[in-house]
């Protein structure tokens, strides 16, 4: 009857990145890794606890006698064997402990063979992964980076997905709908849409920011959305989700949108420009409320969505000065 000397180490201390971890002791030892480094303890608890404490260590071992102490960090282990109590060769896994009970059953951390995870992170990522007990009695660590907004896009919550946004303009240039889309694209994202009041204040606030405080005049950004075909075709007045305010009429091209409560029209839009060239993109308003005290700005507040002609920059006193990109978070370069 083998021996498992277990026990799982709660240690109190400050953890910033996930606090749901444990470490789970047993004898084995790594038998496929990249790197491993030493750390001066003299007793076990002190190395179990060294790994517990560093962000990126996701396993722990030594000998029993005498203790030479080697961490292993994320993305760098991938392999231990498991052994018998003769064999004097400890291993602890970083393991998630959910529950404040110590789990019972065969070969922890894979309680009864059954997957378990842990967190940690490196200078490049933040990882979770799995450990699997397979029947050649080795333990498999394999890691999955989580995907983050790269630097210049800020981070927002979707029902489906994280969501990346950045906001580009300025008071000296000007873009058509088509110009804005190739930039996107060529950041790798699209036009974004508007998913939520948070999405659209955040680039609202941003393309003020971007515009000046000086800025004289009334700026339009272009996001997602152009009218569908049929919405603007001859008889498109008795296609219900033509008419009025419905988004409905419009396509996105950006795939992730799933609400729509970020478009808030500006006072009586959409309104097809009937008058002049047809108005079928969405473009959203920057007003510099110090320029323009007379609006009314609970009406006409900036973020307001409007219809636009898709290929104007200039029209009477407005010009669309920038756009809001957006696109799902990547995998971090470097990491896996
Ligand atoms: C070590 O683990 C890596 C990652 O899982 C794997 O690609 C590689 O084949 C393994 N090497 C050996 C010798 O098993
Ligand atoms: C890892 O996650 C933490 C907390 O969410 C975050 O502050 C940190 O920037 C992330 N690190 C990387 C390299 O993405
Ligand atoms: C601005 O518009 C809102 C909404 O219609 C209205 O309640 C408010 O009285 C208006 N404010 C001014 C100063 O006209």
């Amino acid at each position: 009857m083998p021996l498992f000397a277990l026990f799982l180490v709660s240690l109190l201390l400050p953890r910033s990145f996930s606090d749901s971890n444990s470490m789970i002791v047993t004898y084995g030892k790594p038998i496929n890794y990249t790197a491993s480094y030493s750390h001066t303890s003299t007793t076990w608890e002190e190395c179990v606890g060294a790994c517990y404490q560093s962000l990126s260590c996701v396993l722990a071992h030594t000998p029993e006698s005498p203790i030479n102490c080697k961490l292993f960090d994320v993305n760098k282990v991938f392999e231990v064997e498991k052994l018998e109590s003769s064999s004097e060769s400890l291993v602890a896994f970083k393991a998630i402990n959910s529950g404040n009970t110590c789990p019972t059953g065969d070969n922890p951390p894979t309680f009864g063979n059954s997957r378990n995870q842990g967190t940690a992170s490196n200078q490049i990522a933040n990882y979770t992964y799995d450990i699997d007990y397979s029947v050649d009695e080795t333990w498999q660590l394999s890691y999955t980076a989580i995907p983050v907004c790269p630097n210049g896009w800020t981070q927002f919550v979707r029902p489906s997905t994280n969501w990346c946004i950045q906001v580009i303009g300025g008071p000296d240039v000007t873009y058509t709908q088509s110009q804005a889309l190739t930039n996107c694209e060529n950041l790798e994202s699209t036009l974004t849409g508007l998913e939520t009041i948070a999405e659209r204040d955040f680039v609202a606030n941003t393309a003020i920011v971007l515009l000046g405080e000086d800025y004289p005049e009334h700026a339009g950004f272009w996001v997602s959305g152009t009218r569908k075909p049929e919405c603007y075709a001859d008889g498109w007045e008795s296609i219900s989700y033509c008419t009025g305010t419905n988004l409905q009429q419009f396509d996105f091209t950006d795939g992730y949108l799933t609400n729509y409560a970020g478009y808030t029209w500006d006072y009586r839009q959409p309104d097809r420009n009937l008058n002049g060239p047809w108005a079928n993109c969405i473009q959203i308003w920057m007003r510099n409320q110090a320029k323009f005290p007379q609006y009314n700005y609970t009406l006409f507040a900036n973020g307001n969505a409007d219809d636009a002609v898709c290929d104007v920059v200039d029209y009477q006193s407005y010009h669309l000065r920038g756009f809001a990109c957006g696109k799902i978070p990547e995998v971090p370069v470097g990491a896996i």
